[in-house]
């Protein structure tokens, strides 16, 4: 059954992801409320959806059934349209075909991806459910904007549906090299639920060539073959009568709103507050991250225990947090990697830690917005060692927080994030001794040398935020041309 659908149909301006940006908050009375949740991605899209009078299209978070009957408003006119899930639908098409299957296939196999009908099958019905309250949300000739890889068939679907419609999808993780796409049994599908939009943005260049040359040979469409720009020279595949544009968008963050709050009273106060906590040590090394594998978690974790082992690093002076925030609990390879994480933590304290004295300090939880501004405000080195990522935002928040020019960001090639941020300490996170010599060389840069590595990283960051990236990807959708419609004089 489709929920929550039907309520407006009035939305100029849609957008579809897997989740709302809302979390449920209990109330002292032991009710609760829709509190929206600070992302980026909402940051930069809710003028939008507001001017334009849109809705966000999305599964809540939660199997409660009592959630979700009614589309959730907001004072200031923001609609969020809720699409329900039942357990099983959780289990096999987020938790299964789409973070055990599309996951790690799409992060170059660093555990091995699965492949199970039940949990395909799902995955279709469920992205027929999004495409079926998208449509049901669009006012007529609206603009669509589908999110991210447990939404890749909902463009066709939806095109199906409501031909009148502008259609747009993004892709927020890496998209995978042709080889290991290929393995997908399902690949000819999910190309051409894509190829239903008219606009199909990657992170990198690279990703939407990747894309080209898979549809050329799935299709058997045409495609152009000269190479892709960064927010421009758009790729081309034929689709039928209609024209299918392809092009690179890196996404950023919201950088002058996180600028703003690093500097505020209560970031900085914190940020001595929490230095004194650690015990006042020369170093304070970080790592913020889901707890997911593809982060390399393990890889700045072992790169400091041999450090300490080799006494190129202080245990008296340096320590290093780590936050980690729960993520995908009841995906079997997230607890074996959470049992892997917390055994070397145990170890290094285990071996190089004093009473009181930790090494590494490690949360597993989420923490609030002006606390983690303050980690990283606190921080001497950033620690970003993931072994596949779309972009990370990560470091980029990093970066915002630093207008005192301090601080040093080691930060691995295999981040999207790597192809804008030159001036970091570039690391490839499978080269250990190469890692070690980063963090080495991050933790004992000259002041002059950091503060002229921060300054063009500031400068990229500050000037490429999330609202170029929103405006980039919607002046693009908006310039397509429909080779079906007449052409028109002026
Ligand atoms: P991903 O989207 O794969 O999780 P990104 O680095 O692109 O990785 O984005 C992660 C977002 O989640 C960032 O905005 C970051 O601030 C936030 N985040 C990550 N870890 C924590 C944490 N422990 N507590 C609070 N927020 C976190
Ligand atoms: C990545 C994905 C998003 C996803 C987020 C959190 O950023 O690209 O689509 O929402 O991780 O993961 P979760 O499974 O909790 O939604």
């Amino acid at each position: 059954p489709v929920s929550g659908a039907g309520e407006t149909g009035a939305g100029k301006f849609v957008i579809v992801a897997n989740r709302l940006p809302v979390d449920w908050e209990r109330t002292p009375d032991g009710s609760g409320r829709w509190r929206r949740s600070p992302g980026g991605l909402v940051t930069a899209l809710e003028p939008l959806l507001r001017e334009r009078g849109g809705a966000w299209v999305g599964w809540p978070g939660t199997t409660d059934p009592r959630v979700g009957e009614a589309p959730i408003t907001f004072d200031d006119g923001l609609t969020m349209q809720p699409v329900r899930l039942t357990g099983q639908e959780v289990a096999d098409y987020y938790e299964g075909f789409s973070n055990a299957t599309l996951w790690p296939l799409y992060h170059n196999l660093i555990v091995k991806p699965e492949f199970y009908r039940q949990w395909w099958n799902s995955y279709v019905e469920i992205n027929r459910r999004f495409a079926q309250v998208a449509s049901e949300s669009a006012a007529p000739g609206a603009t669509v904007w589908v999110q991210d890889y447990q939404l890749q068939l909902v463009p066709k679907m939806l095109r199906m549906l409501r031909p009148d419609l502008t259609i747009g999808f993004f892709l927020h993780i890496p998209f995978p090299p042709v080889e290991l796409f290929m393995q997908l049994p399902w690949r000819r599908e999910v190309v051409e639920g894509l190829l239903g939009a008219d606009l199909i943005g990657f992170q990198r260049p690279q990703a939407a060539q990747n894309f080209l040359w898979l549809a050329r040979e799935l299709t058997g469409q045409e495609t152009s073959r000269n190479s892709v720009g960064v927010r421009g020279r758009f790729g081309v595949v034929r689709s039928g009568f209609r024209s299918v544009r392809v092009g690179a968008f890196p996404i950023s963050i919201a950088s002058a709103e996180i600028d703003q709050q690093s500097k505020t009273r209560a970031v900085r106060t914190r940020a001595l507050a929490i230095r004194d906590e650690l015990g006042n040590p020369d170093r304070i090394l970080l790592g913020v991250d889901r707890l997911d594998y593809t982060k390399g978690i393990d890889v700045r974790l072992n790169a400091i225990e041999e450090l300490l082992e080799e006494k190129r690093m202080d245990p008296e002076r340096t320590v290093f947090v780590q936050l980690a925030t729960p993520s995908r609990e009841r995906v079997e390879s997230y607890q074996t990697l959470r049992a892997e994480i917390e055994r070397e933590v145990g170890k290094i304290n285990g071996e190089h830690g004093q009473v009181g004295r930790p090494v590494v300090h490690y949360l597993h939880r989420p923490v609030a917005r002006e606390e983690l501004l303050a980690f990283y405000v606190a921080a001497d080195a950033m620690l970003v060692t993931p072994l596949a990522d779309g972009m990370n935002l990560v470091a980029k928040e990093y970066i915002a927080c630093r207008s005192d020019l301090g601080g040093s960001l080691v930060l691995s090639e295999f981040a999207g994030a790597a192809a804008e941020l030159r001036q970091a300490y570039l690391v490839n996170p499978f080269h250990l001794d190469g890692v070690k010599d980063s963090i080495v060389a991050a933790m004992e840069q000259s002041s002059t040398e950091g503060r002229r590595r921060m300054r063009a990283l500031r400068r990229q960051v500050l000037s490429h935020d999330v609202g170029r990236w929103a405006r980039s990807f919607l002046e693009a959708l908006a310039g397509q041309i429909d080779e079906t419609a007449p052409l028109e004089s002026e």
